[in-house]
């Protein structure tokens, strides 16, 4: 059975059929996945737990996306400072992502999701990036959801790399600093070819990027949570995007310049409606 053959409430049918009919979904939503180690202390668990809980809301996120037609969904999985944590827990934390990859994929590929990844991919362990090299080639050619996981992943790192071999290519003639523009930097980084994030979401109430996707947020919708990530459920999901088609994008113009475009928005009463009925 694949996910859309499932069956939803019909409050969660209405609500997804409100989100779409605004014409306003995100193409693209990141994620910064936080509050696992949080979510267990408080429960007095030990920090492993709260990433494992992590990884069924990472499951039923992919879910609910691809259910939703989103194009393009990248989730912070490890950061390249994450290597600082002690070791048994980054220990933890790659054979999660390898169990994750190695449990998902066949599901994942009968669902159409695309797998890909961002990050310093060659500092995994061997293992991680055996899975990960399968799944991202059995999975290349399915059109429905892009599915990017940021693994050992740093923004100014990325940056730094891009910056690096754009001057080698000026070194060997391939290009001339003159026709260095913005879409040249974009096309340098590891997201070329991706479209920048409508909606970066950050759980656990942080109100920062953590050296994400730095470059390619310029003009991301941001939504901070204070719900930590075990926690973060599809009801949790589509409060954010309830809240990002609500919103007025303006990439620097006037309200009134692109006033058309905002009375197609659905009436926030009916989200609302739909959204508590869904409690
Ligand atoms: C941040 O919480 C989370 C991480 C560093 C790891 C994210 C990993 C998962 C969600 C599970 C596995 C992922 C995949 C893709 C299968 P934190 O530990 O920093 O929480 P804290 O700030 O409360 O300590």
């Amino acid at each position: 059975m694949t996910w859309s053959e499932e069956l939803v409430s019909v409050q969660e049918q209405e609500l997804q059929r409100e989100l779409m009919s605004t014409g306003r979904m995100p193409r693209h939503v990141a994620v910064i996945m936080d509050g696992n180690g949080r979510w267990a202390e408080e429960r007095g668990k030990p920090r492993f737990e709260g990433h494992r809980e992590g990884m069924e809301r990472v499951r039923s996120t992919v879910k609910t996306c691809s259910k939703l037609g989103m194009s393009y969904l990248t989730l912070y999985a490890f950061s390249i400072e994450n290597w600082k944590r002690p070791m048994p827990e980054v220990r933890f934390l790659m054979s999660l992502l390898e169990s994750y990859l190695v449990r998902e994929v066949d599901e994942l590929h009968a669902n159409n999701v695309r797998i890909n990844a961002i990050g310093k991919i060659n500092a995994l362990p061997k293992s991680v990036q055996k899975v990960l090299q399968g799944a991202i080639e059995r999975t290349k050619n399915n059109e429905g959801l892009t599915l990017t996981l940021a693994l050992s992943y740093g923004s100014r790192w990325d940056i730094q790399r891009a910056v690096q071999v754009i001057a080698m290519d000026v070194r060997r003639g391939k290009l001339s600093p003159e026709d260095l523009s913005e879409d040249t930097i974009t096309n340098y980084l590891q997201t070329a070819g991706m479209p920048d994030p409508d909606l970066i979401i950050r759980t656990s109430g942080e109100m920062r990027l953590s050296n994400f996707l730095l470059w390619e947020a310029a003009y991301a919708e941001l939504y901070v949570t204070e719900t930590l990530w075990p926690e973060f459920n599809e009801q949790e999901l589509y409060k954010g995007l309830a809240s990002y088609v609500l919103r007025e994008r303006r990439f620097g113009k006037t309200s009134a310049q692109i006033a058309p475009q905002q009375e197609q928005a659905q009436p926030r009463s009916t989200l609302e409606r739909i959204l508590n009925a869904l409690k």
